[in-house]
């Protein structure tokens, strides 16, 4: 059995279903992560797990126990909020110790393990300043170190790095990483940040409305995504409905296109914008279009194009080399490749 475990859960608020027929099982030691737009039961799903609620229905298991009606302290679980929600009134310490205290540790072993930990999270020497007096990043590895210093069996995280300016965030997301590959420590870790959740997590569950719609590794739900909303809200992509007929689609505004005959079903087709081949010269290739550069868009790494070919509008994403010539203005005509196994097929 997974380190935790979730079986049919459902939670309602005033009638609304949040989470619905949730079943997931995380293996020991694994960083997994919830990831799902605003609103879709993530939060929710994990205050369930640490027990600050219940569920209508279902169970939760932790190490092969059912935890379901257990109340928090009983759980061995640590969760950094959504909003950290240290003590405003007390020093980082004493923020630290909190849970120490309540398992009755002696004062010798709080003030050995509160050292610890703050070294590991590298705030040491922080240990009498008060929370107020420190930055949204030394909030969080207070966060972090609180919830650590209990020695949970799981570390509950969520949206841990939303506060955090872009440079800070990155160096928390490796910090966060290492710390719970060395301390080995099964994490379940909230984002609706898809690079977040594809840079840290062995496995991933993308949310829609309260439900699972795909378990995997990233690289299975970059490049196998289940369905049009995982392809959408994971990844850029363009997206088009489409109908088929044998190995040929048809985009609604009239572009026929050919399509691995290995293809699965599905009413929409989805291709990456890094998928999508472009040049200043005309192309003879199967799938291939003449167009119009209506923009672009520099975002370091990659030059983002936007092409239209007749009515659809197409995004193109090219890597930003030394060998781009830039040759390339809006109203120039271009020429696109959709390579056939660029394409995928997907249903609603
Ligand atoms: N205690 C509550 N009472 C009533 N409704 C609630 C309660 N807690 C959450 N909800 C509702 O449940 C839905 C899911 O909320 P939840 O906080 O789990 O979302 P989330 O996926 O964490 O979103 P975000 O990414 O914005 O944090 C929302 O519509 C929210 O308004
Ligand atoms: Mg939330």
């Amino acid at each position: 059995m997974g380190a935790v475990v979730l079986e049919g859960v459902e939670k309602s608020f005033d009638g609304i279903k949040v989470c619905s027929q949730i079943d997931l099982s995380i293996n020991k030691g694994e960083f997994f992560t919830f990831l799902g737009p605003s609103g879709c039961g993530k939060t929710t799903l994990l205050r369930l797990i640490a027990g600050f609620i219940t569920p209508q229905s279902g169970a939760v298991f932790i190490d092969g126990n059912e935890v379901t009606k257990l109340p928090p302290e009983k759980r061995k679980v640590g969760m950094v909020f959504q909003n950290y929600s240290l003590f405003p009134y007390l020093t980082v310490g004493q923020n630290i110790e909190y849970g120490l205290t309540i398992q009755k540790k002696s004062a010798r072993e709080r003030q050995k393990i509160v050292e610890l930990y703050m070294d590991m999270v590298g705030l040491s020497g922080f240990g009498g300043r008060k929370v107020t007096e420190l930055s949204g990043g030394e909030q969080q590895r207070v966060a972090l170190a609180r919830s650590l210093a209990v020695e949970p069996e799981v570390l509950l995280l969520d949206e841990p790095l939303s506060n955090l300016d872009a440079r800070l965030r990155d160096k928390m997301r490796s910090e966060i990483k290492s710390l719970q590959k060395r301390l080995g420590i099964t994490t379940i870790f909230v984002t609706h940040d898809q690079t977040e959740a594809l840079t840290l997590s062995d496995r991933i569950a993308v949310f829609d409305k309260g439900r699972v719609v795909q378990v995997g590794t990233p690289k299975e739900i970059y490049d196998t995504p289940g369905n049009v909303f995982v392809a959408g809200f994971v990844g850029d992509t363009n997206l088009f409905r489409v109908t088929r007929s044998g190995n040929t689609i048809r985009l609604e505004s009239g572009i026929k296109l050919n399509i691995p005959s290995t293809s699965g079903p599905g009413n929409w087709l989805s291709i990456r914008p890094q998928n999508i081949r472009i040049s200043a010269k005309p192309i003879h290739e199967p799938n291939s279009f003449q167009g119009r550069l209506l923009e672009k868009q520099l975002n370091g790494v990659w030059i983002d194009s936007i092409i239209e070919v007749g009515s659809t509008v197409l995004r193109v994403a090219e890597l930003n080399t030394f060998e781009m010539k830039g040759e390339l203005q809006p109203g120039d005509n271009v020429w696109v490749t959709l390579p056939e196994n660029g394409l995928r097929l997907l249903e609603d």
